[in-house]
């Protein structure tokens, strides 16, 4: 029973993914420049019933995972007063605003830290070998006061100082309780300090608890704080020369990729990153504009469709096929954002004869441009010297490719190029929104028949 319920809550949060592109794309600037062929979308009606999911046991879940948390927590030596501010209960939410809540559980805001936790265990591995000068809670409290965990500001020095040890031991699978929560940034990210206010962005809210409207929250400023990147001033000169650090932490810039693309900025961060459904923000509540907060990325496929415009033109040129392809990023910022473990857009490119045998296959990758102080690629976005954007998928760009395919014998030659993420970091698990729907286009691939 839970699983259809839980189908029946996936298939209608794709439908309104679609939906949400399908209203507003129209005026957009990049349907503006698309063919003909390209604005023939289909229309998918949203049901605007809400459906209610048994959330029981993702309750469970979270709850086990943040006392596992303060079990490491207490290891470090946090009090029981730091512990319940640092781990404040969300799940309490969960009653009200399921949705809400269930959508957040698929969301990398629910474990910031576990899923980054390469990038956490090689910078406390270089904090262990420079013990004595790291000036060590503030270089941990740089990590988490804005991103991966706002409520570690709650955490002692003592704590702070010794974090590293739970990074590098077996414990770092149990830092899942450190999160950007619910209470996170409904208060503390527009306040400053947790609360009991929380903000949103309804303006006549009718709320048993208390409630604010923010406009702010509907922009990109509100997630500039944690999506772009860190000027490094929390490390005496002495540490930065020895460890070779450069003056920013480059890991998510897609605020700095937006701000500063070429590509008119129409769209906030939420527009496609948080996508409109009608139906209420709580039970029992009024109908309403209520906004997905699965904050799809990579691990979206619906997103990749979004992500990316591919064209196709093959004919035959004396004995190859001759095929062009031109690509196009359609995020307003560039891909994949500046942390290493972030997945590559990578273009596969395929032909096959009339009897479905592969004769071709090449691929196109674009990558990080992060650049140490030797300028040899690197992965530790402390360590990076200079930030190449021209070997990445830039916005509003159209790149283009040229192949020749000798087809011997073959009749009929198929091409087909899609636009797929290669993900680097294939060890975790992450959740994975359904396949859409094969009525809708897919603007990440196309295909093409050539008869010889
Ligand atoms: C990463 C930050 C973030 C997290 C985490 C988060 N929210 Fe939100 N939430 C937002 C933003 C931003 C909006 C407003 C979006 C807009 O109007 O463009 C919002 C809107 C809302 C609204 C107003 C109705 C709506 O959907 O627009 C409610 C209610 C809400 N969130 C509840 C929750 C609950 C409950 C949780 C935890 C299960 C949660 N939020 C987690 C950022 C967050
Ligand atoms: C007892 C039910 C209940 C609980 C528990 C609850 N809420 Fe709400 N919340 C509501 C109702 C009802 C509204 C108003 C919805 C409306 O007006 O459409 C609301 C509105 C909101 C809004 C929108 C405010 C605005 O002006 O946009 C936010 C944000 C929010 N809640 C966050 C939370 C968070 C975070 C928690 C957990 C700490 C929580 N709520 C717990 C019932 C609840
Ligand atoms: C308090 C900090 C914070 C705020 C505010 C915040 N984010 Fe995030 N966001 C994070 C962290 C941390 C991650 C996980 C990064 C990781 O896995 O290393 C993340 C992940 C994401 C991802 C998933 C990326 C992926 O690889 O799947 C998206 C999309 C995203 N955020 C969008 C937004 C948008 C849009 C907003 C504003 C409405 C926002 N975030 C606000 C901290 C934040
Ligand atoms: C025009 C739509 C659009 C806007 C506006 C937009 N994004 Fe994105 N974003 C995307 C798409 C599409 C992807 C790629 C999805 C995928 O990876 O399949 C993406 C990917 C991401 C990722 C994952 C990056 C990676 O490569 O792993 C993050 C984080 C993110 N966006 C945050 C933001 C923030 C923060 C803003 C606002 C400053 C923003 N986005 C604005 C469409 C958008």
């Amino acid at each position: 029973m839970k699983k259809w319920v839980g189908i029946a809550l996936a298939v209608l949060l794709v439908l309104s993914l679609f939906s949400g592109c399908t209203k507003k794309e129209a005026s957009a600037p990049a349907a503006a420049t698309a063919s003909k062929s390209e604005k023939k979308e289909t229309h998918v009606t949203v049901e605007t019933k809400v459906v209610s999911a048994d959330i029981s046991d993702l309750i469970k879940k979270y709850k086990e995972e943040n006392e596992a948390t303060a079990k490491v927590l207490k290891k470090l030596g946090a009090t029981d007063e730091e512990i319940k501010k640092i781990l404040p209960d969300d799940s309490k939410c969960a009653t009200c605003h399921p949705q809400h809540f269930y959508e957040w559980t698929k969301s990398k805001h629910y474990n910031p830290v576990v899923f980054s936790y390469f990038a956490f265990q090689s910078y406390a591995s270089d904090f262990k070998k420079n013990l004595d000068r790291f000036p060590k809670a503030k270089e941990w409290d740089a990590c988490f006061r804005g991103c991966h965990g706002p409520t570690m500001k709650y955490a002692s020095d003592k704590v702070k100082d010794r974090l590293y040890e739970a990074f590098l031991s077996d414990d770092v699978e149990n830092l899942r309780g450190i999160r950007v929560g619910c209470i996170t940034c409904h208060s503390m990210m527009v306040d400053g300090e947790l609360g009991e206010t929380y903000y949103g962005t309804i303006e006549d809210p009718e709320a048993p608890h208390g409630a604010k409207f923010s406009r702010e929250m509907s922009t990109s400023e509100f997630c500039k704080p944690c999506h772009s990147k860190l000027k490094i001033d929390f490390v005496t000169p002495e540490v930065k020369e020895a460890l070779k650090m450069g003056d920013y932490v480059r890991c998510g810039l897609n605020y700095d990729a937006w701000a500063q693309s070429d590509v008119r900025r129409e769209k906030e961060c939420q527009y496609c990153h948080m996508q409109t459904i009608d139906e209420p923000a709580a039970e029992g509540g009024k109908m309403r504009i209520r906004h997905r907060h699965d904050f799809p990325g990579p691990n979206s496929p619906a997103m990749m469709v979004r992500a990316a415009r591919v064209n196709l033109d093959a004919h035959k040129m004396g004995d190859v096929v001759h095929v062009k392809i031109e690509v196009k990023n359609l995020a307003e910022h560039i891909l994949p954002d500046g942390c290493i473990l972030a997945a590559k857009p990578v273009l596969h490119v395929y032909a096959y004869d009339e009897k479905g045998n592969q004769i071709f296959y090449t691929n196109e990758t674009w990558k990080v441009g992060s650049y140490d102080y030797q300028g040899k690629f690197t992965g530790s976005v402390w360590k990076v010297w200079e930030y190449d954007t021209s070997v990445m998928f830039n916005p509003g760009k159209w790149y283009n490719f040229e192949y020749k395919i000798p087809y011997g014998n073959a009749k009929k030659v198929t091409v087909k190029a899609v636009m797929k993420y290669h993900d680097s970091k294939k060890k975790e698990k992450r959740p994975i929104d359904p396949v859409p729907s094969a009525t809708l286009r897919m603007s990440n691939e196309a295909v093409a028949e050539v008869e010889l």
